[in-house]
């Protein structure tokens, strides 16, 4: 079995934060949730993956390299324009061959894996095999309909009144009569080739879509708020680790301290990790707080937020909380006058101020 890890498309939903960068690199607990389904795929037994890319290829191809490091061998599939996660599947038609495989959405995050389902694949040998979860916003995923006997009968991405809330996760697992159906559908109203009429167009034809339910959690973390909400899931798990030097420190729960990093009168109240060659002083970390490689905080107090690599938060009024603050970001009190809030933001960005 192979596996298909879709990692191109364009990220609207996380800008600004992906207006130049991979949505699949952003990181939960420090580690870019990319590198969560690769570990999956290792972990299910799988060792040959194709990641289809598309503008951000340079950057996935040199967080992920050849994949030898994570006891992967990676080939990069390229993918012209968005234009759909059966357009994926259609491209990678050449890869996959007579593989059957499972495809797994690069921005997807799922606790318990995906081997479950893998050896489920192998033990039923359906023609395909769909996961689902009830979600509490059916209108935003692709939508199952089961019937009486639990088999699936309908399928919709993003209805616009829903008839179950069923939602698909973004973890499929075929086999290559998935290829009629790709290339037998015609882009959505989105304009996109759907894998969910794929997926219906085996059910019309008479093939065996088995449905599993995921009982463990999921998220699709293209949102901020469902970003902040794997974070918090991911970090639960955390176990501490300090690396770094603390100074007149006092560490709460589970925290982890990357190497060259270095804590002076803070309070750490875990779980909450912080990467590599930080400068934190003077500061309070709350939970579910990720701080990535080479930030500086001083004077602040932050919790449940991501922040990426380089950025700088300081001498803060008041409490940061269910923040995502990008690459090399400054926020900082500033002493000049006129007394006035000064800001230097990209499009789509949200700030709350008292
Ligand atoms: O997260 C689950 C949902 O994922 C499902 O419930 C939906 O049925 C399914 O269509 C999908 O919906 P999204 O609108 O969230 O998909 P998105 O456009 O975010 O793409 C998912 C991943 O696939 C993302 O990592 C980008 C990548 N992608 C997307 C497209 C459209 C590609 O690599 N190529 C593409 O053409």
């Amino acid at each position: 079995m192979k596996g298909l890890i879709l990692s191109g498309g364009a990220g609207t939903r996380l800008r600004p934060i992906t207006h130049t960068a991979a949505k699949q690199l952003v990181p939960v607990a420090n580690k870019p949730v990319l590198f969560y389904a690769l570990e999956a795929m290792r972990a299910a037994g799988i060792s040959e993956v194709g990641v289809v890319v598309g503008d951000t290829r340079a950057e996935i191809e040199a967080a992920v390299g050849d994949g030898s490091r994570f006891g992967l061998a990676v080939t990069y599939l390229p993918q012209e324009a968005p234009l759909g996660l059966a357009h994926a599947v259609l491209i990678s038609e050449a890869y996959l061959g007579d593989d059957p495989f499972v495809m797994y959405l690069g921005d997807n995050l799922l606790k318990e894996g995906i081997t479950p389902f893998v050896e489920a694949f192998a033990a039923d040998r359906p023609d395909a095999l769909i996961l689902l979860q009830k979600v509490a916003d059916p209108k935003s995923y692709g939508i199952a309909e089961l019937d009486g006997d639990g088999r699936v009968a309908r399928l919709v991405e993003k209805p616009a009144e829903p008839r179950s809330d069923l939602a698909l996760v973004g973890v499929y697992l075929f086999t290559p009569a998935v290829f009629e159906s790709v290339k037998a559908i015609v882009p959505s109203a989105r304009g996109e080739l759907e894998i969910t009429d794929a997926i219906q167009h085996m059910v019309d034809r008479g093939l065996n879509v088995e449905p599993h339910v995921v009982t463990g959690w999921w998220k699709d973390t293209g949102k901020l708020e469902d970003m902040l909400e794997a974070n918090r899931l991911v970090l639960s798990t955390l176990e501490g680790d300090v690396r770094g030097e603390l100074l007149e420190t006092t560490l709460e729960g589970a925290v982890a301290v990357g190497p060259g990093s270095r804590l002076e009168r803070c309070t750490v109240r875990g779980p909450a990790v912080i990467g590599a060659g930080c400068r934190l002083s003077d500061s309070f970390v709350g939970p579910y707080t990720s701080i990535s490689d080479g930030v500086v905080v001083d004077h602040a107090e932050l919790e449940h937020s991501i922040v990426l690599e380089n950025s700088r938060i300081s001498s803060l009024g008041a409490r940061m909380t269910d923040s995502l603050i990008g690459r090399e970001c400054v926020i900082a009190r500033s002493q000049a006058r006129p007394v006035a809030y000064r800001f230097l933001v990209g499009d789509r960005s949200r700030i709350g101020i008292l």
